[in-house]
């Protein structure tokens, strides 16, 4: 095998607000990173995942003081919860931090300072809407009146959700606060803006170098053609993040920090682990002559922070840009959005209490593609595609076979294959199947894996062990073709093993193999004893279904 220097990965999934639990819509981007992830570490890279809580801004500030207790306070309770939803379905993050930390507030204290230094920083005075009973400006989204197109009561400040209409708060006709109910009054307050306009040529050039996928660059393209913008980066009091440097009353936008998250989170990771692994350091990554990859995986609707503000921001202060930045569409639910009154709004932990997590996760990647495209949940398909893939094509190799190696040959392997060329073809399938796990497109590599199942149920449908073992001078060949069959098993549990880790770890503790490398693939289980089979994943009832739909109403 040629001797490939691993690559050195860091990946990364959007920063969940610390305000509410994460639901089924969530987890289409942590799963698929995740799958990303484990897939690349299965093949020998150096990959690693980091995370973390997003801290900041005004409805985390708002939600705390309605419960009246301190932001820090709800930002590490719903941490928490995130974390032990993310292990609940396997998501397997290397470290999942906060932007509400010391290492957070030194980097973007940091890259401020080398902005400012720049001369990317301006300082304007702008007119604000301000409620003068809460004594706070407001943010668009929290000024609501009559939309000024359609007459449309009671519309947030930024567009129109009767007509569609985009407009600014000012144009609102009656607008209202939604803090206090005051009619808000114009109030000048001095903002700092990053000079996003003086990136405008790099940008153009990293847009068309590769880093994004052609629906994102068109969209960019659109953008550039408007024009860039200044970006305001300040807040006034009161207001829950990071105070600016040399001011008393302003607040980094949560927005300027989020994504710098990304980097106190790897740098807490590369703290925690000096010593142990001194591989992990932190320039050797975000340094600007980085040689690591960089990968942000984000929702459509975070595209413009994520390949505008973001890369300009990094190479103002002196870091490198990410590698690629890789944007999923969202999550539709019987082909609707997501809905309470539907029953379709369904949270983590509601999931978890009817479902086994790996069919979600196999749901999700037999639906994932590297297209920006939302994809569809529909429940009943959702029941068919699993109960058939899985459990009627995957795991039934392995259950109509173990049962003549652990009854017939006390758990022993045969010393051969019985037909070596089929093993070589599902061998050979693993290189189209990593180039489709590379290039994101999940349910290519699903089709291909349930493919090779069909034709490994085909081959003991052909040989037909149940038959043969009626006649002792066949056991021989139904102890090869059932070592045969359970080969083949395991190279598609390798195949599977980044979609199904829980399904792939049993299977493991069935064939008494160490952890599987997508290598091991080539090196067929032969003369050696296995486990007794115990059932790797039933099939869903459609009641658990409805049971779950129920409880999300
Ligand atoms: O849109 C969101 O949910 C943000 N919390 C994502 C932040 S991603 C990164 F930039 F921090
Ligand atoms: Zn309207």
């Amino acid at each position: 095998m040629p001797n490939i220097e691993p690559r050195k990965i860091l990946v990364t999934s959007a920063l969940p607000y610390a305000n509410g639990p994460i639901h089924i819509g969530h987890l289409v981007e942590y799963i698929q990173t995740d799958i990303w992830v484990r897939f690349q570490q299965l093949i020998g890279n150096d990959c690693l995942f980091v995370c973390a809580s997003d801290a900041h801004g005004t409805p985390i500030m708002l939600r705390a003081r309605q419960e009246n207790i301190d932001p820090g306070e709800l930002v590490e309770k719903f941490r928490k919860e995130h974390i032990r939803d993310f292990a609940q379905f396997r998501i397997r993050f290397d470290n999942f931090h906060s932007t509400h930390s010391e290492e957070n507030r030194l980097l973007v204290e940091q890259i401020y300072r080398r902005l400012d230094e720049g001369g990317f920083i301006l300082r304007k005075t702008i007119l604000q809407a301000f409620d003068e009973e809460a004594g706070m400006f407001l943010p668009d989204r929290f000024v609501r009146g009559t939309c000024p197109a359609c007459g449309a009561t009671d519309q947030y400040g930024d567009n129109c959700e009767h007509c569609g209409a985009t407009y600014s708060p000012d144009d609102l006709v009656d607008p209202r606060s939604v803090i206090s109910g005051a009619t808000p009054v114009k109030k000048e307050s001095e903002h700092y803006f990053f000079k996003l306009t003086a990136f405008d040529a790099m940008l153009r050039q990293w847009t068309s170098a590769g880093h994004v996928d052609d629906s994102v660059k068109r969209k960019l393209d659109e953008w550039f053609d408007a024009g860039l913008r200044d970006w305001d980066i300040s807040r006034d009091r009161p207001y829950f993040g990071f105070r600016i440097p040399g001011t008393d009353d302003k607040y980094f936008y949560v927005w300027l920090d989020a994504p710098v998250g990304y980097l106190a989170s790897f740098r807490q990771l590369c703290d925690s682990a000096q010593g142990k692994k001194s591989r992990l350091e932190f320039d050797a990554y975000f340094g600007e002559n980085s040689t690591a990859e960089l990968y942000h995986f984000i929702g459509k609707d975070i595209v413009y922070f994520h390949t505008l503000f973001w890369p300009a921001v990094l190479e103002g202060a002196g870091f490198r840009k990410p590698t690629g930045v890789f944007a999923h569409g969202f999550l539709t639910v019987n082909g609707q959005k997501m809905s309470k009154s539907r029953g379709t709004f369904i949270a983590a932990q509601t999931y978890l209490k009817h479902l086994d997590p790996e069919y979600l996760r196999y749901y999700y990647a037999f639906k994932l593609s590297a297209a920006i495209e939302d994809i569809d949940l529909n429940l009943d398909d959702f029941v068919a595609r699993t109960n058939s893939d899985l459990v009627g094509k995957f795991v039934n190799i392995a259950s109509r076979n173990a049962g003549f190696i652990s009854k017939r040959f006390d758990g022993r392997l045969a010393d051969h294959l019985d037909d070596e060329v089929l093993y070589a073809e599902f061998v050979d399938a693993g290189e189209r199947i990593a180039e489709h796990y590379e290039q994101r497109n999940f349910g290519r590599a699903m089709r291909e894996i349930m493919g090779l199942a069909d034709r490994a149920n085909r081959y003991v449908d052909e040989h037909k062990p149940w038959i043969l073992a009626k006649e002792e001078h066949n056991l021989p060949k139904v102890q090869a073709v059932c070592t045969q069959s359970l080969n083949l098993f395991r190279v598609l549990m390798i195949y599977l093993k980044p979609v199904l880790p829980g399904v792939a770890e049993k299977a493991e503790t069935f064939l008494a193999s160490h952890e599987s490398s997508w290598a091991d693939r080539e090196y067929p289980l032969l003369g050696c004893t296995i486990n007794p089979f115990s059932p790797l994943l039933t099939r869903i009832d459609p009641k658990a279904v409805e049971e779950m739909v129920d409880a999300s109403r």
